[in-house]
Formats: structure tokens, C-alpha cells, sequence
């Protein structure tokens, strides 16, 4: 551990929670991966070594939890996400079949039913809050580029993977490196250490994607890792993709514009980014 690359920012202080962006960078740029002495965990956070650790569930394990904290992990210790092949694998069969399109179908309708009646009751309101009213983790760039996608329909579906690409709905999970991994740039992490995976650094990584901090729908690539990737990747984002869908379906004949009013407010939380007010108005 001597030589390892080493930080002792203070990764969860309010400060890097309000804005990990900055930190992240300075993380990438250091190494592969660097270990953060504060928390005694190592932190990963390029594209392609997010990328190769969420592909290699042998040498990067669920099985000792993917939380932060102890807690967590012993409250999730039996949980899908939690456990590595083969109880994964059955375990897995069982979501993948509850979750998938034919199983959808009958739900989109309600989906589409309440979405419009939300967006009725918006229009009617004129101000709310966007969290209490519309939705936990919808991104302020997207009230800005409302014009765009209310004309363009077309663009829902990239919108939707550009918001879940730039800010990560779910930031960091964790893995337990089951033998010693050399990560490349002359680093190895130990065997038996817990490594940060962030799907957050991956996603705003300038090695992978032009311009990471701009929110473009045009975007080309679209490999980004906010639902995650390999056996664990997000179980329902076929579900989390029809409501995105719905809620900008129904918003999109309705509202022309909104605007901010306030001053949108953080929820912060080490693992979820969102907010906990956005106060917003349709004029
Ligand atoms: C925008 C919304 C969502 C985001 C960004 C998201 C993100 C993620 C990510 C990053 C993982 C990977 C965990 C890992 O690498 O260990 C994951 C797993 C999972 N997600 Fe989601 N998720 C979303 C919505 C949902 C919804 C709506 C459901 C339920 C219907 C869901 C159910 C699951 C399950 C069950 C897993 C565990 C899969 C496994 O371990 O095999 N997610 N999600």
C-alpha cells in the first residue's frame, strides 16, 4: 500500500456530495484507481476501468454487499444485487421475467394514465416544486432543454439516457476485489479491499465522451454506465424507461415552458443524487 495512489479528501463531506464532479476528475487524473485514506477504500472511477470491474463479478464481488457502510450491507446482505453467481444467476431469473417487456405492456397504460393526469394537475397549479410534484432526479439542463424535446418527440429516448448519463441518478456502489488487481499505470489493488465503482466519474469520463459536462441529446455515444453493466446491470430500467417516457409524453403537448423560481436545493445522500426542492413554475 505504500506506493499506492493515495488521497485523503474528504469524499462524502456536504461540499462533494453537493458537487462530486470537480472531485472525480481529480481522482481520474491521479490514477485507475486511488485509495482514499479517510475511508480506507479504494475509489475507481475511469470509464473503462468502471467499465472492465462491472464486467468481472469474479475478481470485483457483490457478495460482501455494494454499500459504503456496514449497515447497509448487512440490511441488503441476501439481496439480488448483493450476491454473486450462481445464487445470483436463479435469483436473477426471477426479475428479469417479472421485469420484462411482455410483463410491461399491461402496466404502460396506468403509466400513461397517471402521467397525464400529473401533468393536468401541473398545468393547473402553474407553480410547484419539480421534486414533490414531478419527479426525484429530473435534471435542471432538462427544464432547459424542454423547447427542444416538446417539439421533437423523437428525441425522448436520448434524452432520457443523457439525464440518467450526466448525473448518474445512482452515483457509487461498491465491489470487493477477490485477489489482487493490477489495474494498470503500475497500481494493484489488494486483495480483500473494497473499491468505490462510480457510475458517476464513469459517466462524465473526457477519456470516453466529448464534452462530458454538457447536457446534448444529440450525443453519439450512448454506452453510458448509469444503469450499470454485466450480470448486475440495472434489473428495471425497461421500467424506469416507460415512466421517463410517460412523463414526457404527457408533458410535452401541455407545457410549453418552465422556469425556475427558486433555488434548487440537493438532497444529499453518499450513494442516490437528486434533489430535495426545485421550485419551478409553468408560465
Ligand atoms: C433512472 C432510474 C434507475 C437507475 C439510474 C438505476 C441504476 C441502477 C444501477 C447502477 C444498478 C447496478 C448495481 C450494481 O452495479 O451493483 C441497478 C441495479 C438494479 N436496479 Fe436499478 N436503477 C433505476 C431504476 C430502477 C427501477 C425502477 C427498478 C425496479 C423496478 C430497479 C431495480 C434494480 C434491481 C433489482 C437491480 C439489481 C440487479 C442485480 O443485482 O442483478 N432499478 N440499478
Amino acid at each position: 500500500m505504500a506506493n499506492a495512489p493515495q488521497s485523503d479528501i474528504d469524499f462524502f463531506a456536504d461540499s462533494a456530495l453537493e458537487n462530486p464532479y470537480p472531485l472525480y476528475r481529480t481522482l481520474r487524473d491521479t490514477a485507475p484507481a486511488v485509495y482514499l485514506t479517510r475511508y480506507q477504500v479504494w475509489f475507481t472511477g475511469r470509464y473503462d476501468s468502471v467499465r472492465a470491474a462491472l464486467g468481472n463479478w469474479q475478481t470485483y464481488s457483490s457478495a460482501h454487499g455494494i454499500g459504503l457502510n456496514p449497515i447497509i450491507n448487512a440490511a441488503w446482505a441476501n439481496a439480488l444485487i448483493c450476491v454473486d453467481p450462481p445464487v445470483h444467476s436463479e435469483l436473477r431469473k426471477l426479475f428479469t421475467e417479472r421485469l420484462s417487456p411482455r410483463h410491461l405492456k399491461p402496466v404502460e397504460a396506468t403509466i400513461d394514465r397517471r402521467a397525464n393526469e400529473l401533468a393536468e394537475r401541473l398545468v393547473e397549479r402553474g407553480r410547484f416544486d419539480a421534486v414533490t410534484h414531478l419527479a426525484h432526479d429530473l435534471p435542471v439542463n432538462v427544464i432547459e432543454e424542454w423547447e427542444r424535446l416538446r417539439t421533437d418527440t423523437s428525441l425522448i429516448e436520448r434524452a432520457f439516457h443523457e439525464i440518467v448519463r450526466i448525473e448518474s441518478p445512482i452515483q457509487n456502489f461498491s465491489r470487493v476485489a477477490t485477489k489482487d488487481v493490477d489495474v494498470g499505470d503500475g497500481v494493484v489493488i489488494p486483495r480483500g479491499a473494497r473499491v468505490i465503482v462510480s457510475y458517476g466519474s464513469a459517466n462524465r469520463d473526457e477519456r470516453h465522451f466529448d464534452e462530458p459536462e454538457r447536457f446534448d441529446v444529440m450525443r453519439r455515444r450512448i454506452d453510458h454506465l448509469g444503469f450499470g453493466l454485466g450480470n448486475h446491470a440495472c434489473a428495471g430500467q425497461g421500467l424506469a424507461r416507460l415512466e421517463a417516457h410517460a412523463v414526457f409524453r404527457a408533458r410535452a403537448p401541455r407545457v410549453r415552458h418552465f422556469e425556475l423560481t427558486g433555488e434548487p436545493i440537493r438532497a444529499l445522500n453518499n450513494i442516490t443524487r437528486g434533489f430535495s426542492h426545485l421550485p419551478a413554475r409553468i408560465p
